[in-house]
C-alpha cells in the first residue's frame, strides 16, 4: 500500500497535534472529501480477522466505544461455515452477561461487534446490529442511515424477501444478498448494493460464502482499518483498537476495502483501485482510561489545569502580549477584513460561542453573532463573502455543525473551526482553524473541552485585538491573565468538600435555576445544562435580570438558585437580582470572588473563586458548576459518564 495526499495530511496532522507546532492543516488537500451531509448514527464498530478468538477482542472494543452513546450492542462471528449472531438491548455488560461473561462457547477468528443508537426501529434485541440477509449467510453492521430504504424494501418485498427487523440496515443486507445471488462475489455485491443507496454509512459486511474477509465501506461515517501482523481490525474509531495496534488505514468517503488477515485492498465504489498509506495513531491508551478516577467526567474535570495549559502552549507569547496561531496565519487577512464573525455550534460548544461573542466584541471590537448550527443550516442565512463563520465542535463530527459549515461555505463565507478531535471532518473541511488539544473527552457531558474552547477563543480574541491596534502593554496584561488561569483552576478544584456537601443537601431538588449576567449568562446556561444532562434534575439558565419576566414565579423555599456573581462592572446589578430571589425565600448558592465580603450576608452558600479579568471569568466560574452537577449525579446514583438518551457525538440530525 502506498500513497496519497490524504494519508500524508493525516499523519502530519497527528504529528502537529503532538508537538503543538501548528493548527489545522491547509484545507485544500481535503476538498476532495466533500460530500452532501446526511444524518448519521453515532454507533460504534469493531471487527477482527486473524488467528485469535475474536470474542474478547470485540467485547473489549465495544467497551471502549461505549463513550459514544448507544442503546444496544451485538456481535457476529463466522465459523465452521455458519454465522452466529448475539445481540442485546442495553449496555455492553448485558451482552457480555448474555455471552456467559468469558465462559462463552462462542469462538471464531472472524467477527464483528456493534453498539447501536436507535434511529429506525426501537432500541431492542431484534433491532440491534448485526443484521443479516434472508438466508442468514451475510451479516452487516452499519453506522449511518439508508435514506431510500423504504423504496428498496418495497422492491425486495415484491421479490419475496421477508424482513425481521424495522431497521434500514437489514434492507441493505438483503440488497447485498440479492446482488450476490446474481453471481457476483461479495465485494462486488456490496459495491453494487451501495451504488443503489442514498444515505450515509460506515459499514462492515462478512459472510459464510467468503469466510476469509470483511468488506468495509465509508460514506459520511468514519471507518478505519487497524493493521496487525497476520491479523487486521476494523473500527469506527481508533480508541476501539489502539490496545492492539497503532497502525491504521483511514477509509475515505466513497471507498470500499476488502480486508483479509494479511491484506487490505481498497477501491472506489466503481472498483477503481485506490492506494492507501498506513499511518500511526498517537492516541495513548492511558488517555482513554479512567486513570484512577471513579468516572471519566471527574477525571476530565480534574484535567482542566493541564488541558487549558495545552490549549495555550506554544501559542501565547506573554512577553510580546500576543498570540501565534499557525492554523489562522493564512486567514488573518480575511479575519481582519471581516464585517462580522458568525459563531455556530451545538450544545456546550454553543455556550462557548456565546462567551466568545462577549470576548470578540468587547475586546477585539469585531461584531459577532452566535447561532445554533441546527437553525443556521436551515434558515437560509444572509451571508457575505466577507463574513467569517467560526464553527466550534469538540468532536468535529456533529451533523448540524458540519451542515452549517457546508451551508456557510456554499455561500462563499470563510469557515474556520475550533475543534478538539484531530483530523475530524469539521477540521478537514474548514478553511483553517485551531485545535484545542484537550485530548479525548470520554464523559458524555462536556467539561474540559468547554474550558479549552474558551481558552482558544481568548487567544483568538487577543491576537485579533492586537492586530487591530491594542497596545503591547495592554496585550501583556491580558496575556498574563490568560497564562494565570490554569493555576486558578487548580485552586478551585481543591474545594470539592464544600461542593459535595451542597450536592448532598440539594440532591432531591426538583428544579434548579442558574443566573448570571454578561459573559456569565452563558455560564448559567452551561451550569444548568450540566445538571440536566447527568442528574436529570430540571434546570434553567437565565440572564439574571430576565428572571423577573417569568422564572421568578417559580421561586419559593424549595428552589435552589445558583448565581454567578463575580466582582465586575455589573456586580451591583446581580446583587439586586439576588435580593429579588431572597425576598421570595429562594436558596442562594453564590459563585463569588474570594475577596467579596458582602456576599456571605445574602447567600446561603458561597463558593469562592479567584479573581480574573471579567471576560475570562467563565473559564473559572464554570468549574464549581461542573463539580456541583457531578456530585449531584453521584448522590442520585445516575450513570454519570453515559447519561440516558444522550450521546457524546451527535452525528444524527
Ligand atoms: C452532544 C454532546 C454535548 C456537546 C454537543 C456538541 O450533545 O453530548 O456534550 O456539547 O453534542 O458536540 P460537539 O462535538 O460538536 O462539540
Amino acid at each position: 500500500m502506498t500513497c496519497p495526499a490524504d494519508g500524508r495530511a493525516f499523519f502530519l496532522l497527528d504529528l502537529m497535534a503532538l508537538f503543538h507546532l501548528v493548527d489545522f492543516q491547509t484545507p485544500y488537500e481535503y476538498l476532495g472529501h466533500q460530500h452532501p451531509q446526511k444524518a448519521l448514527h453515532m454507533c460504534g464498530i469493531i471487527g477482527y480477522i486473524g488467528q485469535k478468538n475474536c470474542v474478547p477482542i470485540i467485547l473489549e472494543g465495544l467497551r471502549r466505544l461505549e463513550y459514544r452513546g448507544y442503546d444496544s450492542a451485538g456481535i457476529a462471528l463466522v465459523s465452521k461455515d455458519s454465522l452466529s449472531v448475539e445481540k442485546k438491548a442495553g449496555k455492553v455488560s448485558e451482552l457480555a452477561k448474555h455471552l456467559g461473561n468469558g465462559s462463552s462457547t462462542l469462538s471464531g477468528s472472524l467477527g464483528m461487534g456493534h453498539t447501536r443508537w436507535a434511529t429506525h426501529g426501537a432500541p431492542n434485541d431484534v433491532n440491534a446490529h448485526p443484521d443479516w440477509d434472508a438466508q442468514k449467510k451475510i451479516a452487516i453492521i452499519h453506522n449511518g442511515i439508508i435514506e431510500n430504504y423504504l423504496s428498496i424494501k418495497t422492491k425486495l418485498l415484491r421479490e419475496g424477501h421477508v424482513f425481521h427487523t424495522d431497521t434500514d440496515t437489514e434492507v441493505l443486507a438483503h440488497l447485498i444478498q440479492s446482488m450476490y445471488e446474481r453471481g457476483n462475489d461479495l465485494s462486488t455485491a456490496v459495491r453494487l448494493a451501495l451504488s443503489e443507496v442514498d444515505g450515509t454509512y460506515g459499514l462492515v459486511v462478512m459472510s459464510v460464502h467468503e469466510p476469509d474477509k470483511f468488506i468495509v465501506a465509508r460514506k459520511g461515517s468514519p471507518l478505519l482499518i487497524g493493521v496487525g501482523d497476520g491479523e487486521n481490525y476494523v473500527a469506527s474509531d481508533a480508541s476501539a483498537i489502539v490496545s492492539h495496534t497503532r497502525h491504521v488505514v483511514y477509509l475515505e468517503d466513497g471507498e470500499v476495502a476488502v480486508v483479509t488477515k494479511d491484506n487490505i485492498e481498497t477501491t472506489t465504489i466503481d472498483a477503481l483501485k485506490v492506494h492507501k498509506t498506513v499511518e500511526e495513531v498517537t492516541l495513548e491508551l492511558s488517555q482513554i482510561e479512567r486513570g484512577g478516577y471513579d468516572h471519566f467526567m471527574l477525571k476530565e474535570i480534574n484535567e482542566q489545569p493541564e488541558t487549558i495549559r495545552n490549549a495555550m502552549r506554544g501559542r501565547l507569547l506573554v512577553d510580546e502580549g500576543n498570540v501565534k496561531l499557525g492554523g489562522l496565519q493564512n486567514m488573518m487577512g480575511r479575519l481582519l477584513s471581516a464585517r462580522r464573525i458568525v459563531i455556530t455550534a451545538c450544545g456546550t460548544s454553543w455556550h462557548a460561542g456565546l462567551v466568545g461573542e462577549y470576548m470578540l466584541e468587547q475586546i477585539a471590537k469585531i461584531p459577532t453573532e452566535v447561532e445554533y448550527a441546527s437553525e443556521f443550516r436551515y434558515r437560509n442565512p444572509l451571508m457575505n463573502i466577507d463574513d467569517v463563520v467560526l464553527l466550534i465542535s469538540q468532536s468535529g463530527e456533529t451533523a448540524d455543525t458540519l451542515a452549517a459549515l457546508r451551508e456557510a461555505k456554499g455561500k462563499g463565507s470563510t469557515v474556520l473551526g475550533i475543534v478538539n478531535v484531530v483530523g475530524s471532518t469539521i477540521a478537514r473541511e474548514s478553511d483553517g482553524g485551531v485545535y484545542i488539544h484537550a485530548g479525548p473527552e470520554i464523559g458524555v457531558a462536556s467539561t474540559k473541552a468547554f474550558t479549552s474552547q474558551l481558552t482558544v477563543l481568548a487567544l483568538i480574541t487577543l491576537m485579533l485585538a492586537r492586530a487591530r491596534g491594542m497596545s503591547q502593554e495592554d496585550g501583556i496584561v491580558l496575556a498574563k491573565e490568560i497564562a494565570s488561569l490554569p493555576d486558578k483552576v487548580q485552586h478551585i478544584l481543591k474545594n470539592t468538600d464544600q461542593i459535595k456537601a451542597i450536592a448532598e443537601k440539594y440532591k432531591n431538588a426538583k428544579n434548579f435555576l442558574y443566573l448570571g449576567r454578561g459573559a456569565n449568562f452563558p455560564v448559567a446556561l452551561e451550569g444548568a445544562l450540566k445538571l440536566k444532562e447527568i442528574s436529570y434534575i430540571h434546570a434553567e439558565g437565565y440572564p439574571a435580570a430576565e428572571m423577573k419576566h417569568g422564572p421568578i414565579a417559580l421561586i419559593d423555599e424549595n428552589m435552589p438558585v445558583v448565581v454567578i456573581v463575580p466582582r465586575d462592572g455589573i456586580y451591583d446589578k446581580v446583587i439586586s437580582n439576588i435580593q429579588e430571589v431572597k425576598a421570595r425565600k429562594g436558596r442562594i448558592i453564590a459563585i463569588a470572588n474570594e475577596d467579596d465580603t458582602e456576599i456571605a450576608n445574602m447567600a446561603e452558600h458561597v463558593i469562592r473563586i479567584p479573581r480574573t479579568y471579567g471576560f475570562f471569568g467563565p473559564i473559572l466560574n464554570i468549574i464549581p458548576l461542573q463539580l456541583l452537577s457531578y456530585y449531584m449525579a453521584v448522590a442520585r446514583g445516575t450513570n454519570v459518564d453515559q447519561p440516558r438518551n444522550l450521546a457524546k457525538s451527535v452525528t444524527v440530525e
